[in-house]
């Protein structure tokens, strides 16, 4: 006499075994799905020994329900208990083969580099400190007094017309140049001989396009002290373009007019890409000069209202615009590039 006088039941019993043996051995996700198609599946080994209920006189019917609910469910758990089993199994493993390799070599730290405004400063201010020149900073907040009137320009004079101005309120304005510098260097250093430069940030109630900017950097010269004449101006201003652009550079002086120079000039380059034979060059549109800087011999009431008596000194002052210079030196055709932050722009000046 079999252990159950009940035939499907003593199935029942062996389909458990066989399955949970069977699922003891298993170490594939994939096989565990085959294992539960098999046994727990609609066609499955349970749903085959339910199939013979039929033959079982009555009395013996619901005792294989109740066994057959019991061995679904034993069955169940024990395979949801196996896939957790494996899951865990083959995490484990995976970080075990993701261990630190501290022998690798480590992931490159990518540097950082200077804005090419900042990079032309360090050239510009580097070639003027050879000849003598130290850097003065001012202040880029302005008082009308400063960036206009000891400039000799009064209020409501047509030649504030050259500066479109950010004004705070009728007296505090943002530095439309750096010149106002010029005066604070003066009024800082008199009666002793001046050689600074100035460089800043400017700005200008200006309509922006690819040509202005209504913020840029300027660097302002000047140069105070006895017999300082013209020809020092030239001079200087040649030695800076040859250094940064190239030996055989020419400069140019064109008649100008500034309300704090006297005389004043505009200064052009002699294009640096075609030499200053100007055909087809796209940088000098093919006028062969290029306009770098505005400069001219300090104004005798400026050199007055920077403690200066104008019968004993002289001096000469220039303004030039390092964005602008950056630009044709690199052939940038938009000044907006400057402080539109453009990683593939600012990537190109290492
Ligand atoms: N400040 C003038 C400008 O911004 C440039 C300049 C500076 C001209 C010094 C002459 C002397 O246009």
């Amino acid at each position: 006499m079999p252990a159950y006088d009940n035939p499907l039941v003593a199935e029942l019993e062996t389909v458990r075994t066989q399955a949970l043996g069977e699922l003891d051995t298993m170490s594939d996700l994939t096989d565990l799905d085959a294992w539960r198609i098999q046994y727990l599946g609609r066609r499955g080994a349970l749903t085959q020994v339910m199939r013979g209920i039929g033959q079982l006189p009555p009395q013996q019917r619901p005792e294989v329900g109740q066994v057959s609910n019991d061995v679904k469910a034993i069955l169940e758990a024990a395979f949801d208990n196996r896939v957790d089993v494996l899951k865990q199994k083959r995490l484990a493993t995976t970080l075990a083969q993701e261990q630190l390799d501290v022998t690798l070599p480590g992931f490159p730290v990518s540097l950082g580099r200077l804005h090419p405004t900042t990079q032309i400063l360090r050239e510009i201010t580097g070639i003027f400190a050879d000849m003598g020149f130290q850097v003065y900073d001012s202040r880029e907040v302005e008082s009308d007094l400063y960036n206009f009137e000891l400039l000799n320009i009064p209020p409501y004079h047509p030649a504030r017309d050259m500066w479109d101005t950010f004004y705070i309120n009728e007296r505090v304005v943002l530095r439309t140049h750096t010149s106002p510098g010029q005066i604070r260097a003066m009024q800082a250093f008199h009666p002793d001989p001046i050689r600074v430069i100035l460089p800043g940030m400017c700005y200008r109630y200006e309509q922006v396009t690819s040509r202005h900017e209504m913020m840029f950097t300027q660097v302002e010269g000047l140069a105070v002290g006895e017999n300082i004449t013209m020809a020092d101006l030239k001079g200087v201003l040649e030695n800076f373009a040859r250094r940064l652009f190239g030996d055989n550079r020419r400069m140019r002086f064109r008649c100008s007019h500034f309300p704090f120079t006297e005389p004043s000039v505009e200064v052009d380059m002699d294009c640096f890409l075609c030499n200053g034979e100007g055909t087809g060059c796209s940088i000098c549109k093919e006028s062969g000069w290029l306009e770098i800087l505005g400069a001219g011999m300090v104004h005798p009431q400026v050199l007055r209202n920077g403690g200066y008596d104008p019968a004993v000194y002289s001096g000469f002052a220039f303004g030039m615009g390092p964005e602008r210079i950056t630009m044709l030196k690199y052939g940038i055709d938009d000044i907006r590039l400057f402080f539109s932050n453009d990683l593939r722009f600012l990537e190109q000046f290492s």
